[in-house]
C-alpha cells in the first residue's frame, strides 16, 4: 500500500489499549474511534489525540441488528482498512461481522482458545495455570473464536490474584496490539481467507517476540 494504514476502532471502557496503539507512532491513519457507551474514558482518549469519535446507544435500536448497523455503518462511512476491537465489550451481530471478514480484529485477555468471554484472569486461576496471556484475533462469528494470530505470555505466581494478572497483563497487551496492527500496517500480515504471515499461512499463534 502507498498510503498508510487507515484504522477505525471500537471500545467500550478506559481505551488503555487505544492509547497504547495511538502512542505507537504507526504508520496508520485513525480515522475513527467509535462506541457503545458514551461515557467510555477512551472517547476521551481519541479526543484528546484528534481522533474523530461517535457514540450509540444499544438502548435507542429495537435490536443488536439494527444497533449493530448503524455502529458499524458510521464506521465503513470513514473507511477503514481494519476495524480494531480494543476492549469492545458487545457481541456483535452475525451479518454484520460477516462484512468485516479479514479486516477486524479483537484483543483478548487470554490465551485463546483458552477462556473466550469474561472473567479470563479468574478462570485462569481457578484452573491452576502457570501460564497466561493475550491474544489478537480476526474477528468472525464465534465470539472470541476467530484465528489468533499473535499472543503474549506471562508467568502465573502463588501470589497471583485476579488484579495482579490483569495488571501485569494489560502491560503485554499494550505492546501486542501494536504489533499485530504496525504488522498490518507494513503488510506482513495480511488476510487471504486466513492470516498469511510473511506470505506463509500461519499454522499457529506467533509469539509477539517474533513480530
Ligand atoms: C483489555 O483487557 C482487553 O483485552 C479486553 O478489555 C480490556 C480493555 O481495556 N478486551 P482498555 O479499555 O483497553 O483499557
Amino acid at each position: 500500500m502507498d498510503r498508510p494504514l487507515r484504522v477505525a476502532a471500537l471500545v467500550s471502557g478506559r481505551g488503555s489499549n487505544l492509547a497504547a496503539l495511538i502512542a505507537a507512532r504507526l504508520p496508520i491513519d485513525m480515522v475513527l474511534v467509535g462506541s457503545d457507551k458514551a461515557k467510555a474514558g477512551a472517547l476521551q482518549v481519541a479526543r484528546d489525540a484528534g481522533i474523530p469519535t461517535v457514540a450509540f446507544s444499544p438502548k435507542d435500536y429495537a435490536d443488536r441488528a439494527a444497533f449493530d448497523r448503524a455502529l458499524f455503518g458510521a464506521v465503513a462511512d470513514a473507511q477503514p482498512d481494519l476495524l480494531v476491537l480494543a476492549g469492545y465489550m458487545r457481541i456483535i451481530d452475525a451479518a454484520v461481522v460477516a462484512d468485516w471478514a479479514g479486516r477486524a480484529i479483537n484483543i483478548h485477555p487470554s490465551l485463546l482458545p483458552k477462556y473466550q468471554g469474561l472473567h479470563t484472569h479468574r478462570r485462569c486461576l481457578e484452573a491452576g495455570d502457570t501460564e497466561h496471556g493475550a491474544s489478537v484475533h480476526y474477528v468472525t462469528a464465534e465470539l472470541d473464536g476467530g484465528p489468533v494470530v499473535a499472543q503474549a505470555r506471562i508467568a502465573v505466581g502463588p501470589a497471583d490474584t485476579e488484579e495482579t494478572l490483569a495488571q501485569r497483563l494489560l502491560v503485554e497487551e499494550h505492546k501486542l496490539l501494536p504489533a499485530v496492527v504496525g504488522a498490518i500496517a507494513t503488510g506482513r500480515l495480511r488476510w487471504n481467507g486466513q492470516p498469511l504471515f510473511d506470505g506463509t499461512p500461519l499454522t499457529c499463534p506467533l509469539d509477539i517476540t517474533h513480530l
